[in-house]
């Protein structure tokens, strides 16, 4: 199992394309990746049951090969459950100048939209996809057997060493090392996660050489060199958020697209803010001023609503990792060929 991870994929290349949550997948994305020899995911986890059945059989028309469908185990703070109307708007009215500065219309309180991740789970077993990938904690044990049992493939994610060994412990297939440098929230669940922040180079090596399961390094991987360094620690494949995200199959806004190309996503910062839980941004004015604000925390995923107004506008909060300024592609497959380039699927794996 650990030396054959691609085959056991049937994968052509140690590729995988980083699921992306909150609309920013799409079949067309996923379906690319795995058509030109990685394998595609989609993030699922505001979806519907019977939206995520659909999902997974667009991806299935599109291709015969591996494909992921993602979740997450826990998505919603007990705050946020408990913030109300009048908490938001007090909130809303702190960030009148900004949205104002922003030309975007403040956004009216809709509520708590709760996922319920049992009925979620209960869709992914449903709908058979060959891989389930997961963050922000672990399945219970009988969705990983009912997984085992339909011959569906399971990966988790870790941002510490403690997670890795307790996701190996629970049974799960394939490991995730997603250190800080990536995209996207933080999926920390045993410790806070500004208090489990690990860089890929040092997560990666140290989960390889403690659990048996095969490693697929994540964060700040973007390029050709990345991909061969990651192998090189003694990871199975790698899974690339980012340079993703920018191509033109993504479902991200043409404005978001154009930042990730911009000099600006040189610099980004994790912060809470935005969603209520710790993701990577490019550093906007509105993102510092988000933060240098006295904001109540609502926590995920209110928080979230407050700032949604800010992802299209010109000055806005853009998701970013560190490897942005590597970008160059703009096309999913030629992405996916190029990120492969110094290795192939065969000649990485079972390299510790
Ligand atoms: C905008 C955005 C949304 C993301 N959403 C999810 C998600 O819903 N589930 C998940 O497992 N990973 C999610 N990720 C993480 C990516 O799948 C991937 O692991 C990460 O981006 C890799 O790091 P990189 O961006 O440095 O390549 C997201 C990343 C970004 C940038």
């Amino acid at each position: 199992m650990k030396s054959n991870l691609t085959a056991r994929l049937g994968l052509v290349l140690p590729i995988i394309q980083g699921p992306f949550g909150g609309g920013l997948s799409t079949v067309k994305l996923a379906a690319t990746v795995t058509n030109a020899g990685g394998m595609g995911s989609y993030g699922a986890h505001l979806l519907e049951p019977e939206e995520i059945i659909q999902v997974t059989n667009a991806i299935r028309k599109e291709t015969d090969g591996s494909f992921v469908m993602n979740l997450w185990v826990d998505s919603e703070d007990k705050r946020s459950k408990e913030a109300d109307a009048t908490a938001f708007e007090r909130e809303v009215s702190k960030l009148e100048p900004i949205y104002r500065r922003n030309h975007v219309a403040p956004p009216v309180f809709a509520g708590c939209h709760s996922v319920d991740f049992e009925r979620q789970a209960e869709a992914i077993l449903q709908a058979r996809p060959p891989v389930f990938s997961f963050v922000f904690g672990i399945p219970s044990q009988e969705i990983l057997n009912q997984c085992r049992k339909l011959g569906i493939i399971t990966m988790g994610a870790a941002t510490t060493l403690d997670e890795a060994l307790a996701i190996e412990n629970a049974g799960v297939d394939i490991l995730l090392a997603t250190g800080f440098e990536a995209g996207g929230h933080r999926p920390s669940f045993l410790r806070s996660a500004d208090d489990s922040l690990h860089g890929t180079l040092a997560l990666v090596r140290q989960i390889v050489e403690s659990v048996e399961i095969p490693v697929v390094a994540a964060g700040g991987i973007a390029d050709a060199k990345g991909v061969a360094a990651a192998l090189s620690l003694g990871a199975s494949a790698v899974q690339v958020g980012t340079a993703f995200l920018a191509c033109k199959e993504s479902g991200a806004h043409p404005t978001h697209k154009r930042k990730l190309f911009d000099p600006s996503a040189r610099h980004t910062r994790l912060s809470d803010r935005v969603t209520g839980r710790l993701a990577r941004f490019i550093v906007t004015s509105t993102l510092e001023e988000l933060e240098a604000g006295d904001l109540t925390h609502l926590g995920y995923p209110i928080q979230g609503e407050l700032t949604r107004p800010f992802k299209t506008a010109e000055d806005g909060l853009f998701y970013a990792g560190q490897g942005a300024p590597l970008l160059r592609h703009h096309a999913a497959a030629e992405l996916t060929r190029d990120l492969a380039s110094l290795v192939t699927g065969d000649c990485c794996v079972g390299d510790r």
